[in-house]
């Protein structure tokens, strides 16, 4: 397996800052490391940080976008570096940064392997806001609504993205462990029938149960290249609680950990996303539990096996 690592630190998709420090921490924790120890046959290239330089012919042009023109050069960046990497032949890991960063790093991974993905987003809330419906102008509730083919006339022109480029269909999309939707969010969802499992459906059917219902739809031939956009607060605040907007009756660390054991499993992971870590928030120990958590999530991702050696057929008793 190769893996190429990419840190995303912006924190201009909302309003609290400190997010822009989650790379950092999450690789001072060890993670490159942590990945080489899995096996053998683990390559890791971390490819360091993303910069970008703000384009002085894009002002804060779009009404309730906040830090527009700060998001537009960062995405297209991002987009490119996620493409290059995937290109080279690895599975891109971007270390965020707030959510808004979703958009550029699923557009890369759709550049590099021309549309045939399946998206899973694994989040406490929709990221499905349009400017016009969002309550907060902040970007990192965004991300799913700019990539959706199915709301492209919802948005205003965009300047500097047109880039970005073919989109995804909604059918393609899968979320896991919501349960802080708008309601604007929730009508859009019903509308167009988004695939998405709260944290109720969670509860009912179980996490393993959860997954196969979500690849059977976003990637029903098992033959798609999977993106995982793992906001770090689809986890419950007490297992995440560095991070922005944090929300109680979350997923088990255990829970969130199976989600990328198994999408290891499938053998056809393409890029994740490990976003809003916010190192600025709560107590030392708070972003202890925090970064330990993405790490944890992250190497269940490339392989990491908690896997017992249970009695053969012995479940079927
Ligand atoms: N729905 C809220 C908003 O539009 C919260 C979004 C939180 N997003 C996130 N990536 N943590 O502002
Ligand atoms: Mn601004
Ligand atoms: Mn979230
Ligand atoms: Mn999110």
């Amino acid at each position: 397996v190769k893996i190429g690592v990419l840190g995303v630190p912006f924190d201009k998709g909302q309003p609290r800052v400190g997010v822009g420090n989650g790379p950092k921490f999450i690789r001072e924790a060890g993670l490159i490391n942590r990945l080489r120890e899995i096996h053998e046959n683990i390559d890791v290239k971390d490819y360091g940080d993303v910069q970008y330089t703000i384009d002085n012919k894009i002002s804060d042009a779009i009404p309730n976008m906040k830090d527009y023109e700060h998001m537009v050069p960062c995405a297209e960046r991002t987009s490119k570096s996620v493409a290059d990497i995937i290109r080279s032949g690895r599975i891109c890991l971007t270390l965020g940064g707030d959510h808004s960063i979703g958009v550029a790093t699923v557009d890369g991974h759709i550049q590099a392997k021309s549309e045939n993905i399946a998206l899973l987003w694994i989040d406490a809330h929709a990221d499905l806001n349009t400017n016009k419906t969002s309550s907060t102008g902040n970007t990192h509730g965004m991300p799913v609504a700019l990539l959706a083919k199915e709301l492209s006339d919802y948005w205003p022109y965009l300047p500097g993205m047109d880039w970005q480029k073919p989109v995804i269909s909604i059918r393609n999309v899968a979320y896991i462990g919501l349960r802080s939707v708008d309601s604007f969010e929730r009508l859009i969802i019903e509308k167009l029938g988004i695939t998405a499992f709260g944290m109720e459906d969670i509860e009912r059917y179980g996490i393993d149960t959860i997954l196969s219902m979500a690849l059977d739809k976003v990637d029903p031939e098992r033959n798609k290249s999977i993106h995982v956009s793992y906001d770090i607060d689809s986890l419950d605040a007490l297992e995440a609680p560095s991070t922005g907007t944090s929300v109680r009756g979350g997923l088990t660390l255990r829970e969130g950990i199976y989600i990328m054991e198994s999408i290891h499993r499938t053998g056809r992971l393409g890029a994740m996303d490990l976003v809003e870590v916010n190192p600025s928030i709560g107590t030392e120990r708070d972003v202890r539990t925090t970064v330990e958590a993405a790490i944890h999530v992250i190497l269940a991702a490339f392989g990491h096996s908690r896997r017992g050696l249970r009695p053969k057929d012995s479940h079927e008793l």
